[in-house]
């Protein structure tokens, strides 16, 4: 199964907020869908899901023969993994529990089937422990949502082969996303990281009184944030440097971004901090419904994205 093209029916592995998307996705790349999890109403929720995304998807653009008819479902989950060739795990972010859930995976699929957790922080180390076939188990963690955006975070435990990462790095490409190899276990992996350095100082500025939740909010969203959308950190950053480049950058505004590092907040998520941003929110989106909010944030969305030509089937 080392062909992506040879993987025809995933396994998605609860199916909460994260599993239901992932499942929407797959279906909309013209792949059979089994999903699976044991909780009480679980199966309506996410044909519910299933059927709010699919004209997000239908926009995105949809592989040939794709239909929200090809989801099965299956509360009980060794039955659900039969005749799957891929597994997307999306179960509760539990140490412990994913350790159990990876022995019953693993137990259930033959081994040349990889095994891919969604999870935002666990190492895979911990996962593959209690496994036969340890090799097959990576990290494959999207963002939210991940019916719509592209970055796939792929790793490995201990035990994880090249094989396997380079397998399910070509497999999510093939379906049009894109991946990056976490080269070393690290908590939180790479963009949840950097999403973090961020949130510290925007925390550390409102704290100390610098600028309110809303000002930090337009500082990002119609300033740098709108170039992060298109080429990354790096990348501006050699922009900047004009003719020079990176090099002439470095050399000119090395020094003074090391010191700005040097002066970065360390906040604490104390109950008053929590309590003003809290509020700094709320007086930020007045009287706008947080549904209009998030609809407008995906119609956005999806623009950019198609524009980028980074979604669906697009380059
Ligand atoms: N929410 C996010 O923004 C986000 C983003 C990226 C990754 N993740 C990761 O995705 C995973 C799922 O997160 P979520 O936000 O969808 O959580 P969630 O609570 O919405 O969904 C978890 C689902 O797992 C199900 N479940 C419980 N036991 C199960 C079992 N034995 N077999 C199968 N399913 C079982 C639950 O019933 C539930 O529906 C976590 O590992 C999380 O770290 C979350």
């Amino acid at each position: 199964m080392s062909d992506p093209a040879m993987i025809r029916r995933v396994g998605v592995v609860g199916t909460g907020v994260i599993g239901a998307s992932w499942a929407a996705f797959f279906l909309a790349r013209g792949l059979d869908v089994t999903a699976t999890d044991p909780a009480p109403g679980a199966e309506q929720r996410l044909r519910d899901a299933v059927r709010r995304h699919w004209p997000t998807m239908q926009r995105m653009s949809l592989a040939d023969g794709a239909s929200p008819d090809r989801l099965r479902f299956e509360p009980q989950l060794e039955r659900a993994l039969e005749g799957c060739d891929f597994v997307q795990e999306s179960g509760p972010e539990r140490a412990d529990f994913k350790a159990d859930l990876y022995a019953r995976m693993d137990a259930a699929t033959p081994p040349q089937v990889l095994l891919a957790s969604s999870s935002s922080g666990l190492p895979v180390s911990g996962m593959q422990v209690r496994c036969e076939a340890p090799q097959r188990v990576v990290l494959g963690h999207p963002f939210n949502p991940p019916h719509l955006i592209p970055l796939v975070e792929v790793g490995g435990g201990e035990a994880t082969s090249a094989e396997s990462i380079r397998r399910a790095m070509d497999f999510y490409a093939a379906l049009g996303k894109r991946p990056i190899h976490v080269r070393r276990e690290i908590l939180g992996h790479i963009a949840n990281r950097l999403q973090a350095a961020l949130w510290r100082e925007a925390f550390h500025l409102v704290d100390q009184g610098v600028a309110s939740v809303a000002d930090i909010d337009t500082a990002i969203a119609h300033g740098p944030g709108l170039r992060w959308a298109l080429m990354g950190p790096f990348m501006n950053l050699h922009l900047s440097g004009g003719e020079g480049g990176m090099a002439h950058l470095l050399e000119h505004l090395g020094g003074p971004i090391e010191s700005w590092w040097h002066d970065l907040g360390d906040p604490s998520m104390t109950a008053e901090l929590k309590a003003h941003v809290v509020q700094g929110v709320a007086d930020e989106r007045g009287a706008r419904r947080e549904e209009a909010l998030e609809r407008t944030r995906d119609d956005l969305l999806i623009d950019l994205i198609r524009a980028k030509g980074a979604g669906g089937t697009l380059p």
